[in-house]
């Protein structure tokens, strides 16, 4: 597997991931996107601060991973926006993608990744904590708050 920045001209394979029965609830919004929409939003990224990856395995798209909001004074940042195409699931995809991610935030200098995750998504928090994650902070409106620390000690 591996990660590369989505296009913006990719905004029909990024909808379908993002509108999947089982997916658009697991995020905040809780809603499906148009591919117009999702094409407006790609145009607005700002790669200064946020890289929004697909996985590709064997050529073909996995799933899609983010890291945002980044802060390179205080060397953080979120990751999310993690997806791994409905049909392909608990297979160790999900792990491999968030790992991969993981190693792109060390080359981009970051010091601490944090992520928001939804009570409800079991999925999701074991993903993250089986990456090392660990649980800060069990927030009423955004969930379970996880963070990683990755400098190495001494
Ligand atoms: C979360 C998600 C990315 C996991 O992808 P995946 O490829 O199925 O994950 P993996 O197969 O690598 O499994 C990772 C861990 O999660 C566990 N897991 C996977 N699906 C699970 C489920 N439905 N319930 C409980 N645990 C689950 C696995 O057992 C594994 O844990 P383990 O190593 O301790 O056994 C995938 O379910 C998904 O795309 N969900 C919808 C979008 C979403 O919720 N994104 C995150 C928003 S914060």
């Amino acid at each position: 597997m591996k990660l590369r920045p989505v296009l913006p001209s990719e905004a029909s394979v990024y909808s379908r991931l993002r509108n999947g029965e089982h997916t658009y609830q697991c995020f905040y919004s809780a809603r499906q996107f148009s591919e117009t929409e999702v094409a407006a939003w790609l145009a607005s990224l700002d790669s200064a601060t946020e890289k929004l990856y697909f996985a590709e395995d064997g050529g073909r798209i996995v799933g899609t991973c983010a890291v945002y909001g980044i802060d390179s004074t205080a060397r953080r940042a979120e990751v999310g926006r993690i997806i791994v195409d409905e049909s392909m699931r608990k297979r160790g995809l999900g792990a491999v993608m968030l790992g991969l991610l993981i190693e792109e935030c060390r080359k981009l200098g970051l010091t601490a990744i944090f992520a928001n995750i939804k009570e409800e998504n079991a999925a999701s928090q074991r993903l993250f904590l089986g990456a090392g994650f660990r649980l800060v902070e069990r927030r009423t409106e955004t969930g379970g708050y996880f963070e990683k620390w990755l400098v190495q000690a001494g």
